[in-house]
Formats: structure tokens, C-alpha cells, sequence
């Protein structure tokens, strides 16, 4: 296993944006993988066989495809309910359906301390047009109000699932964008995405937690209009 944090991989924008402090890079993590869909399978096979425990928190924890999940994610995972795996672990990955997950963080109780790593994007498609408003409603700050006291690391949302288990497939390097108001939450959070094979930028605090997820919008929006082709995100940093 090998989760130590390469420095070469974190890409500051710009001299005042801190890189990410590889804290804890080392520590295997107790890691609730809310939704057994795309992003939570991939993220939960990948991060057990690094060697974290994964609890995957579903509506459905005795269902036949949790299970075959669980069996296939193997290390030690098990399933719970969303409340008992958030209980068990100190890192939730949130890989619900976008507008299930503000809800769903204010089911989980008491979350405070706890590192929510936000991969929700706000885009859909309706009859060829964007059926959002492209305008500033931000998931990841409704998940910072509805958890005041948990540490929200806006990370995963600007790239695809299919990546995410196997980044070599693009042939090329990829950056994963990621802001939040705690700077050792994004460094664990690091810890987990370099390993994949992403050149984790941090782009900054709180603040800038919408300007992550919108460029989510920017990904999944050139996906749904450019189908098939397909974009992955790279910052090249100069100056
Ligand atoms: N697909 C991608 O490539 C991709 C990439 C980046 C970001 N994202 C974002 O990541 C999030 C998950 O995407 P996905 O593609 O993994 O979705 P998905 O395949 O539809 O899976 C979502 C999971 O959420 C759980 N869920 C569904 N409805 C729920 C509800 N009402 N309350 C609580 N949990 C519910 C389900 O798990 P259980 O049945 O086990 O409860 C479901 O498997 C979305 O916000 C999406 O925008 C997706």
C-alpha cells in the first residue's frame, strides 16, 4: 500500500492559494461511501484496496446489489445503513444523487469533526437545454450549512466515475480541483485521490467551493453536449 502524498502531484494556481500539507497521508481512513452508484462503487473498490475500511451507507443495505458490492469491494467493507455508516467513520464520501444529498447529511446527526468530501454536481439536461439555472445555488455550501461544524472538501465532481477506478485510461495527466475551509481535511482528502493517479490542485478555502462545483457544470456540460467526446480536466500553472 502506498498512500504517501507526492508534493510534485498538488498544483498551487496561484502563489497565495496554499498547496495541500500531506498531514496525514500515511493513515488509513474509516471511510463512509454514501451511494452504491457510479461514483461511490468506483471511489469504495479503489480506497479498500489501498487499504481504508469502507462502510458503504445505503437506503438498502441488505439489498442484492449492496451485497454483490460489498463482496466485490471485498478488504473488510461492509454496507450499513447511511446513519450507521456515517456513525462508524470520520470520512463520508457523499456520491448521492445531487438533490438527495443536502437531505441526506442533515439525516446523518451529529457530523461534526468529520471530513464530508462533496461529489455532487448540479447539471442536467432536458430536451437538448440545461435544465438547472446556471446560476450560484451551491450544493457543497448547503452541505456546509446543514453540517456547520463538519469540514466540507468540494473533490470528485469535475471527472467520471469510469476515470476515478482507472484515471490511465485517458492517457494523460488530470488535475482534481478541490476547495474547502479546513486544511487538513483537504489533505486527507488528497491523501485518497493522488494514489488514483489525479494531480490534486487545491484551489482554495470556503470560498471557493462554488467555483469547484461549477466547474463540474463545465465537465458535465461539455459531456452531455459534445456526446460522445469527452473532456478531462488538466491546469497547467505558469508565472
Ligand atoms: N456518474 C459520474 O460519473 C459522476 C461524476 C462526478 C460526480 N457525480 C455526482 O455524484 C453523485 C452520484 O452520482 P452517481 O452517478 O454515482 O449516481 P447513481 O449511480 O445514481 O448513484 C447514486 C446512489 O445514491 C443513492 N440514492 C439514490 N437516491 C437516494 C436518496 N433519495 N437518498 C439517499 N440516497 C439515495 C443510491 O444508493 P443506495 O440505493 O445504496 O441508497 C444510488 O445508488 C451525483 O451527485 C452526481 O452528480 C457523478
Amino acid at each position: 500500500m502506498n498512500t504517501s502524498l507526492n508534493r510534485r502531484n498538488l498544483v498551487s494556481l496561484a502563489a497565495a492559494t496554499a498547496v495541500v500539507t500531506p498531514v496525514r497521508a500515511a493513515t488509513p481512513e474509516r471511510i463512509a461511501v454514501m451511494g452504491t452508484g457510479n461514483v461511490g462503487s468506483a471511489l469504495g473498490r479503489r480506497w479498500a484496496a489501498m487499504g481504508h475500511t469502507i462502510v458503504y451507507g445505503s437506503r438498502a443495505p441488505d439489498a442484492d446489489k449492496v451485497k454483490a458490492l460489498v463482496a466485490e469491494t471485498g478488504h473488510g467493507a461492509t454496507a450499513a445503513t447511511q446513519i450507521e455508516a456515517a456513525a462508524k467513520c470520520d470520512m463520508i464520501l457523499i456520491a448521492v444523487t445531487t438533490k438527495a444529498a443536502v437531505e441526506m447529511v442533515k439525516s446523518l446527526g451529529n457530523v461534526d469533526g468529520k471530513v464530508l468530501i462533496d461529489a455532487t454536481n448540479l447539471l442536467m439536461l432536458r430536451d437538448g437545454k440545461f435544465d438547472e439555472p446556471l446560476d450560484g445555488t451551491c450544493i457543497a455550501l448547503q452541505i456546509q450549512e446543514a453540517a456547520p461544524k463538519a469540514h466540507v472538501v468540494k473533490a470528485f465532481n469535475t471527472t467520471n466515475a469510469g476515470v476515478m477506478f482507472d484515471t490511465k485510461k485517458i492517457g494523460g495527466p488530470i488535475s482534481l480541483p478541490i476547495a474547502g475551509g479546513n486544511a487538513d481535511a483537504k489533505a486527507r482528502v488528497a491523501a485518497l485521490a493522488t494514489p488514483l493517479g489525479f494531480e490534486v490542485a487545491d484551489l482554495g478555502g470556503a470560498d471557493w467551493l462554488r467555483m469547484v462545483e461549477h466547474l463540474g457544470r463545465l465537465y458535465v456540460g461539455y459531456s452531455i453536449m459534445h456526446r460522445p467526446r469527452r473532456i478531462e480536466i488538466h491546469f497547467t500553472t505558469w508565472g
